[in-house]
């Protein structure tokens, strides 16, 4: 059975799956362009998706699981609908992110790769996302970059996601 974080049907998510693979079909070089599709379509790239890309390049299971684990963006598990990315850079280390990090695990009780039960939250540890000035900081969804946080602020920051 198909795993599908998608509101479409299994079978028509193959197709399409098929869809993105077509220009890419019998071409290992397009492995990374095909993943970062397939993960835009699916949410997440699970076993069957890994067989369908790696049967559609002719290259090996392996090799596909190689790329997907070897870059932090691909995700071999569901995401949540919002991506909390907190910054571990050495600014942010320095004036934080543990606090962060910790004051997140109290409210949503999940710790760094992991996504809360109701699929809101993912919670993801990065390096810097250059917004230093402003440590400690986070960027839920690799666009609000959230800065100068501080135990009591971080509620109502996730609250505005909820
Ligand atoms: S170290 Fe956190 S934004 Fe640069």
């Amino acid at each position: 059975m198909v795993a599908c974080a998608s509101n479409i049907g299994d079978d028509e998510l193959i197709k399409q799956l098929d869809k993105v693979i077509d220009p890419y079909r019998g071409n290992p070089g397009g492995l990374i362009q095909v993943l970062t599709k397939a993960q835009g379509l699916v949410g997440y790239l699970p076993k069957w998706v890994q067989v369908q890309i790696a049967e559609g390049l002719g290259v090996s299971l392996q090799e596909v699981y190689g790329v997907i684990t070897f870059y932090a963006f691909f995700s071999l598990i569901p995401r949540g609908r919002h991506k909390i990315a907190v910054c571990a850079g050495t600014a942010c280390y320095v004036k934080g992110t543990k606090m962060v990090l910790n004051t997140i695990r109290e409210l949503l009780h999940i710790k760094p790769g992991q996504t809360t039960p109701d699929s809101r939250y993912t919670l993801e540890q990065v390096r810097c996302i250059g917004a230093c000035g402003l440590a400690p900081a986070m960027i839920i969804d690799g666009k609000d970059v959230h800065g100068r946080l501080e135990p009591d602020l971080i509620p109502a920051v996730l609250e505005q996601y909820a």
